[in-house]
């Protein structure tokens, strides 16, 4: 089935405007909305303390929901730690992580990085006096795999986003993450813009860490992220927060912490939200991870085909194959954001600025762009009519 009809009935909002923003969180369907809701009206109560039935019925399904986000990934169970967000995932990790460097190791990461996925190595950087190397990539985001070689030889880290949010190149991880892996390197993904739109499988991409939001690909809701930990760095990494859920015993003078996942969750966690991405990544997989891909690059195809027939400048590889459902582009001389604010006008929602990687807009020096962002419940119907509401624009400044 080519229109998505069948999705969008269980998405509101599909039919009242475009939504083309995907990239920054999407739309969610009717099934995750109403297991959050059955959470809040049914059994809602805090998880892992309560002996009384509502609270054994929450720690069951938040647990449930550990699980569904475990097999979805190719992770174990206790693999799976839940956070807020990427963001916050990131930085617990590279929190985590500083006793395992030492003064002059190398940490190796991309030009192309969200924001996200720079700031907590570089400040550990700062913190621990190691060096930040980047691999080297051309102006439509292909990484140079000779050049990552060379870097990630002897480096101690190398953390890589899947997807980048502002070019939409699909980064050659499975490659990189064996390159890290023959190196001894710890090997951290950002996959916030791959889960849920493509097939992420932590041990197929070497991970050892691997973050990610619920509420972008999984279509899952705002506040609920998962950062998955490999095993065999449980006794090295050291958790930044402690404190209620997190021990095994304690005395006055100390502490002993309990077994992971929960000594990494320290405090009460957004149980809804877990069990809301859950429901997200239950109705991903009724979908089909292939359709998904499929549907998003017949849009990709269609808007990058009309926006070149229109000449106006679009970012990302011109090899489609590495193009996910994310189209950056500029109308010169307008701003991106007086672009948007004209889709706006026709009901279509585009995210215009520099997307949280001021590095990459420096790099092809410009001060942002415009972006349109994709998701299954997308339609070609959708993008004909962007490109209408693009072909009108373009010709209002000729
Ligand atoms: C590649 C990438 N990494 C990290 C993030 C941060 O995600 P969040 O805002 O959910 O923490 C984003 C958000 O757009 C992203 O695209």
């Amino acid at each position: 089935m080519k229109i998505p009809d069948d999705i969008r009935r269980d998405i509101p909002l599909t039919g009242e405007v475009i939504y083309f923003d995907n990239t920054a969180t999407s739309l969610t369907p009717r099934p995750v909305i109403e297991a959050m809701d059955e959470y809040y009206l049914k059994y809602r109560a805090n998880v892992h303390r309560g002996v009384h039935r509502l609270s054994q019925m929450a720690t069951q399904k938040y647990e449930e929901s550990r699980k569904i986000v475990a097999d979805f990934i190719g992770a174990k169970f206790e693999e799976i730690v839940f956070t807020k967000n990427t963001s916050e995932s990131l930085n617990l990790a590279a929190l985590g992580l500083e006793g395992v460097f030492r003064k002059g190791d190398r940490i190796v990461t991309t030009p192309y990085e969200h924001h996200s996925d720079l700031l907590p190595w570089q400040r550990l950087a700062e913190k621990l006096g190691l060096k930040l190397e980047f691999i080297k990539g051309d102006d439509e985001g292909n990484l140079d795999l000779a050049d990552a070689e060379k870097k990630i030889k002897g480096a101690k880290l190398v953390a890589i986003q899947h997807v980048s949010n502002a070019l939409g190149v699909i980064h050659e991880v499975e490659e990189l993450g064996k390159m890290a892996k023959e190196e001894g390197a710890i090997f951290v993904v950002d996959a916030a813009q791959s889960v849920g739109h493509m097939e992420v499988d932590v041990n197929r991409l070497h991970a050892d860490f691997l973050a990610f939001s619920g509420h972008k690909g999984p279509l899952g809701p705002t506040g609920i992220g998962v950062l998955y930990i490999r095993e065999e760095f449980f006794d090295v990494f050291e958790p930044p927060f402690i404190g209620g859920g997190t021990i095994e015993d304690v005395e006055l003078c100390c502490y002993t912490l309990t077994e992971p996942p929960e000594r990494f969750e320290a405090g009460t966690p957004n149980i809804g939200g877990a069990i809301g991405l859950a429901a997200g990544i239950e109705y991903i997989q009724k979908i089909g991870l292939e359709r998904i891909e499929k549907q998003e690059h017949r849009l990709v195809k269609r808007t990058t085909g009309g926006l070149t027939e229109l000449e106006v400048p679009w970012y990302g590889p011109r090899n489609l194959k590495k193009h996910a459902g994310v189209v950056s582009f500029n109308v010169p001389p307008l701003h991106p954001h007086d672009v948007a604010a004209v889709l706006d006008d026709h009901n279509i929602m585009v995210r215009s600025g520099h997307h949280c990687a001021l590095p990459v807009m420096k790099k092809l020096g410009i001060n942002g762009t415009v972006r349109a962002s994709f998701h299954v419940y997308n339609s070609l119907d959708e993008v004909e009519t962007f490109l209408g509401v693009m072909e009108e624009l373009v010709k209002s400044l000729r």
